[in-house]
Parts: structure tokens; C-alpha cells; sequence
């Protein structure tokens, strides 16, 4: 649930539409007047069970509470959003992008990016850094590569860099903020002194911090830039932005632990090789990597990947302690690594020879690696071998344990035959059936740890309308049909986040100003659109979905005019009377009325017309598109 769903659950949108409209119910709604235009009777509907609103009269528009909010208070979306985050007790996550806030990012980037300049060209020229080029070149690393990755060299002193960049025009809070020197009791100081700098870039390109290696056994051996506005770790891969196009091309990603393994292996022509900043996969990256690639490669070291601690040990726990408080880093290590059931991607295992890491790897025999690479097994057997390695099975305790170690893994697996293969191994090693094995599964299914959603009270949680998400996602994967024209009318969708980000989709070119004009807000919502699964479509399919989804969605909204205009229509019927219900009664009701009356049974008309020829016209689902929901 993002914050934007959260304020939503939070709310009622009879209490908010409450406090501007007088309601009374009417059968599973509420009825009142239209607060945006006059009128005498009620043709104003709230849908608790739906949370949504819909004049019927003279607007002939809806949507949610934030829709209201917009409209009653004359404010934008955002606007909207926090004021009704507000009333709820969400908090927001300051990261608005104003204008303000765009030039302090843009500060930010360009510090750092002025740092790499001093920093290569130190490394390149200085004669203090000849040390630091002769342990390069000790390491294998040639000059190219070096710049491909626009390595440097911080000097061993306290002002350098911070007299260098002040000169450029960047002040102390600009270059405090950017984590490139430090406040110190008298004067800030320079936090990378004799170092070799790897600069980190975000998916973008921009430069956003730096690991520093010690040339000698200083520690930390790695000194990296601290968490700042736009350096998160838990956020970044080393090396994505060069590794994004082979990755895609490969559809794989293969993740190592160090710089300098990146390094060698792009050096040597392996592309695809990124680096997860010294910690556990977290969600975020996960979703990152998952659009340019469905499958991953870890290559662990032998340690690591002898010990079950160790495999665990990339300790969630300790990453949400330094990351911010959101972020739900989840390395499980299943077979489909699933996060919150909504991103999941395809992990593999590569064990590396005992004492070595990729860089040794790499440098010693590149087909070694290239094997190592290729013959990475599924997260899931490479656990099932390590745990039943580590038992001895002539013994019933210690099948039993294997069976207690490595069933939960398999709770997150939702494919039958995946799960049935897995069953059918652990089965065979624990010498124990299938079927009971199957319904020790579902045993703990409903009762295990992991059901992390079953935990909350599955009332509280109010889900994203499936066919509006679906529609979206659609659009934003299969940005040809950006081209084809295709007109979806943004008050199809109730959600106001989501009928936001199609005006948005509608206004922008590509992606990626998309992306630019997305305020800060919409984003983790659009990365959830992202993320959705769908089914893999040609153009045509995807066109034919889009049409289909939008008729789903029409037909709701027609149900939903139906209702509310039989809603309407007993409303008037109670205020006029039966008498005023045949065509020339006499019962007298002023002009006004007998014309809002005769307006809402042509509006019932209308709609009954509709939704009857939709029903006869609709052809039973025309393609699979995922969105009956
Ligand atoms: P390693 O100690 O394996 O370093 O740490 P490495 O990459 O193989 O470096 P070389 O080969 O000794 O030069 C792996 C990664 O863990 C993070 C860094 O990202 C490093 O690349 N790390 C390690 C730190 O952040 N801080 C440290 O003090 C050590
Ligand atoms: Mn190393």
C-alpha cells in the first residue's frame, strides 16, 4: 500500500463529502445535493462500499475523495492529496519536486560531477597520485576502462577538494549536503583524502556519490558517500547505467559484490555485470532491475554460499535500520524472489570457486566465468542442495529438519507445476510423499510467518482498482500505443491517482517525460503500474487489450450511471409524490422540480438504453487481458 492508498483507507468519503453536503441514505448509498451545481433534488450519489462520488444532475461527473477535495477546494491533485494526508495522519514523504528542490537536486549533481573531474584528472596527471595509477595497474585495469568508469584519485589532504569546488561556486551547505566534505569543529574538511575514487551514477547517468578504496590498509577499506538527497543505496546497482543495454539484450543481469569486480568483468566484455553497493538486494533495486531484465544472476562466493547463515545473513533487518523507514529490502531467496507478491524476478545462483572473488575469477579465465555464469542454478535447488548437503538423510531427525528448512521456501512459489517439481525433489531426498509434503505446505501456508499479508487485517487493506491499473500499465509498457491515438477518457477511471497519471501519460511524449512531469507523489504509484505483471503482447494484441479493458471499463461505469439514476429517480419520486409519476399529474410541483424530473428520467432511459445494448453487444472476453477483476 503506497501513501496515496493509505490516505484513501483512512478516510470516508461520507464523512469528508459529509461536512459539505447534507446526506441521506438511499438504499446501499447516500444521496445529497450537488455541491457543484443547484439544484433541488438530491442528484448527488456517495458509494461507500465503492468509496465514490457521481452527480447525475447537471455535472454528470465523479470519482474519488481526492476528486472531491479537488473540485470542492478548487486545488490540484497534490494540493488535495495533502490536505486529506492531513486530516488522515499520513505523512508524506517530503521529497516534492518544486521547482526550489530541482535546482538543489541539480546542485547536488553537478558538486559531484565537478568532484569527478578533479578526481580523474588527479588520478591522470598529479604526480602524488602515481600510486594509485601503479596499484591499477597492478590490478589489471587499463585506461580505457578506467575512464569508462571515470576513476580517480582523491589527494591526502583536508581542503583540496573543498577549495577546489568553493572556487567553482559551490558553497559549504551545497557540498555538506552533496557528502563530499564534512563539518568539522572549525572548518569543513574533505571526506575522501588518498583514495581511489569509483564514482556511482543512478540509472540517469548523473553522479550521485562515490566508494573510495584505501590504497593501503586503511579502514574502512571502502569509504562511501553517506546517505544524502540523492544518494541511497539501497536505490542504486553500481554500473547499471553502463550494464542497462547489455542487460536488456541478454534479458539478465548478473550482480557481484564489489567495484572492482564490475570493473574486470566489463573489461573482459561482460556487460551485464553490475554491483549491489555492499548490501542485500533490496526491493528497490529489484524493481529497477526487473524492467530491463526478468532474470538474475548472483554470483556468491564459496563462503557465502557454504554457510546457510551467510545465505541468510544479507540481513534485512540491517538494511531497513540505515535505509529509510519505507523501504522493505526482502531477500529471500526464494525461487521467485517476491516482494510484497507485486515484483518478483527469476534468481540464480553462481557459486564461485573457494577464496576467490569475480575479479580473481575473471582475470585468471574468463571462460571459467563464462561457465560459472551459464550453469547458475535456480535460487531454489541451489538452496534444496545446500540444505540437504548439510544434513546427513540416513537420519529421520535430520530429513526432517531439511523438510522444516527448505518448505517454507516454497509458500512463495504460486505456480503448481514449479511448486509440484520442488515437492516432488524435497520429496525424494526426505524420502517422504509428495502428497504429504503438499499438505504440510498448505498447513503452513495459512499459518506460516512468511504470509506476511494474512498478518494485517485484510479488511483494512483497500487494493488498486485491477482493470484501471491494468489499463494503465498497458500504456506505459507498450508505448506504441502512444502512437496509434487511442483516446481514453480520464473520468473512466474513479481513482484519482490513477486518472492523474493518465492526463499526465496523455500530455507527455515518451517515458521519460513522463517521468519529468510526474510529481514526486505519483511515483511510487507509477512504479507499481510499472511492476504490474502482464501478459507478453505483440502491438496488436496490446491495442486489442487496451480496447477491451476500456470497454470493461465502460461497462462499469454505465452499471454504475444505472444505478444511480434509479437512485435518482425514487429520490424524486419520494419528494413529488406518485401523482407527479404519470405524465399530466396534477400534484403541482414547481417548474423546476417537473424539469429536474423529466431530466433524470431521460438520464435513466439513456443509461438503461446503453447498458442494454453493451450487454447484448459485448462479446464474451475477446483476449485473455488479465483485468477481470
Ligand atoms: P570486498 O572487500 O570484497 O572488496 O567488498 P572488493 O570489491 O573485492 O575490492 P578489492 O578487490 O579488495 O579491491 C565488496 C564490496 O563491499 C563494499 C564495497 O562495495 C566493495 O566493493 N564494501 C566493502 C564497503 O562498502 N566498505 C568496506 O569497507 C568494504
Ligand atoms: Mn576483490
Amino acid at each position: 500500500m503506497n501513501e496515496i492508498e493509505e490516505v484513501k483507507s483512512r478516510l470516508d468519503i461520507a464523512e469528508v463529502v459529509g461536512q459539505h453536503v447534507q446526506l441521506q441514505k438511499a438504499g446501499r448509498s447516500l444521496k445529497g445535493l450537488c455541491p457543484f451545481h443547484t439544484e433541488k433534488t438530491p442528484s448527488f450519489i456517495v458509494t461507500p462500499d465503492r468509496q465514490t462520488w457521481h452527480c447525475f444532475g447537471a455535472c454528470g461527473t465523479g470519482g474519488d475523495v481526492i476528486s472531491f477535495v479537488m473540485k470542492k477546494e478548487g486545488l490540484d491533485f497534490i494540493e488535495a492529496l495533502k490536505l486529506l494526508a492531513d486530516r488522515a495522519g499520513v505523512k508524506l514523504p517530503e521529497r516534492t519536486r518544486t521547482q526550489e528542490n530541482k535546482h538543489k537536486y541539480e546542485r547536488l549533481y553537478a558538486a559531484n560531477e565537478a568532484a569527478v573531474s578533479w578526481f580523474r584528472q588527479l588520478l591522470t596527471d598529479a604526480d602524488a597520485a602515481s600510486g594509485a595509477r601503479a596499484y591499477l595497474e597492478r590490478r589489471g585495469i587499463d585506461s580505457s576502462t578506467g575512464e569508462a568508469f571515470k576513476l580517480g584519485y582523491s589527494q591526502d589532504s583536508w581542503d583540496g577538494l573543498r577549495d577546489h569546488l568553493r572556487d567553482k561556486g559551490f558553497s559549504n551547505e551545497e557540498l555538506i549536503a552533496a557528502g563530499l566534505i564534512i563539518e568539522g569543529e572549525k572548518s569543513p574538511y574533505d571526506r575522501f583524502r588518498g583514495r581511489l575514487m569509483f564514482p556511482i551514477q543512478d540509472p540517469k547517468g548523473h553522479i550521485v556519490g562515490f566508494g573510495a578504496r584505501a590504497l593501503d590498509d586503511s579502514t574502512p577499506k571502502y569509504l562511501n558517500t553517506p546517505q544524502t538527497a540523492i544518494f541511497d543505496k539501497g536505490s542504486l546497482l553500481y554500473g547499471f547505467d553502463r550494464a542497462q543495454p547489455a542487460i536488456r539484450l541478454e534479458a539478465q543481469a548478473v550482480i557481484v559484490e564489489g567495484y572492482m569486480d564490475v570493473i574486470a568483468a566489463h573489461q573482459h566484455g561482460f556487460d551485464n555485470v553490475i554491483a549491489s553497493m555492499g548490501t542485500a538486494l533490496t526491493e528497490r533495486q529489484v524493481r529497477i532491475l526487473k524492467r530491463s531484465a526478468p532474470r538474475v544472476v548472483l554470483a556468491l562466493d564459496a563462503d557465502a554460499a557454504g554457510t546457510e547463515a551467510a545465505v541468510r545473513g544479507h540481513d534485512v533487518i540491517r538494511d531497513s535500520a540505515e535505509t529509510s523507514e519505507n523501504v522493505v529490502p526482502v531477500m529471500n531467496w526464494r525461487g521467485l524472489v517476491t516482494y510484497q507478491s507485486s515484483v518478483s524476478i527469476e534468481l540464480n545462483v553462481a557459486v564461485l570457486p573457494e577464496g576467490k572473488d569475480p575479479d580473481d575469477v575473471i582475470r585468471g579465465d574468463v571462460d571459467e566465468w563464462r561457465r560459472l555464469v551459464e550453469g547458475a542454478q535456480p535460487v531454489l535447488d541451489f538452496r534444496l542442495d545446500t540444505a540437504a548437503n548439510a544434513q546427513n538423510l540416513d537420519s529421520p531427525s535430520e530429513r526432517s529438519a531439511l523438510v522444516r528448512e527448505f518448505l517454507p521456501l516454497l509458500t512463495a512459489v504460486t505456480d503448481p507445476i514449479v511448486r509440484a517439481h520442488y515437492l516432488q525433489r524435497l520429496g525424494t531426498r526426505a524420502r517422504v510423499s509428495e502428497r504429504d509434503l503438499g499438505s504440510m505446505l498448505r498447513r503452513s501456508r495459512t499459518s506460516g510467518p512468511d504470509n506476511r499479508e494474512q498478518e494485517r487485517s485484510p479488511g483494512a487493506i483497500r487494493r488498486g482498482d485491477p482493470k484501471e491499473e491494468f489499463l494503465l500499465a498497458l500504456l506505459l509498457r507498450y508505448p506504441q500505443i502512444h502512437d496509434e491515438g487511442v483516446d481514453v477518457t480520464s473520468e473512466l477511471l474513479w481513482e484519482s491517482e490513477n486518472r492523474q497519471i493518465l492526463e499526465i501519460w496523455k500530455d507527455s511524449e515518451d517515458q521519460e517525460g513522463l517521468n519529468d512531469a510526474l510529481p514526486m507523489e505519483l511515483q511510487p504509484h507509477l512504479e507499481r503500474l510499472l511492476d504490474r505483471r502482464l501478459p507478453s503482447y505483440d502491438t496488436k494484441e496490446a491495442i486489442a487489450a487496451l480496447y477491451d479493458c476500456v470497454a470493461k471499463l465502460e461497462a462499469r461505469q454505465t452499471k454504475a450511471d444505472k444505478r444511480s439514476s434509479e437512485a435518482l429517480l425514487s429520490a424524486i419520486e419520494e419528494t413529488l409524490g406518485p401523482a407527479a409519476m404519470s405524465a399530466d399529474g396534477d400534484s403541482n410541483p414547481d417548474d423546476e422540480q417537473t424539469r429536474e424530473f423529466e431530466s433524470a428520467l431521460n438520464r435513466d432511459m439513456e443509461t438503461g438504453l446503453k447498458l442494454h445494448a453493451r450487454e447484448r453487444s459485448d462479446p464474451q472476453t475477446r483476449i485473455e487481458t488479465g483485468a477481470n477483476g
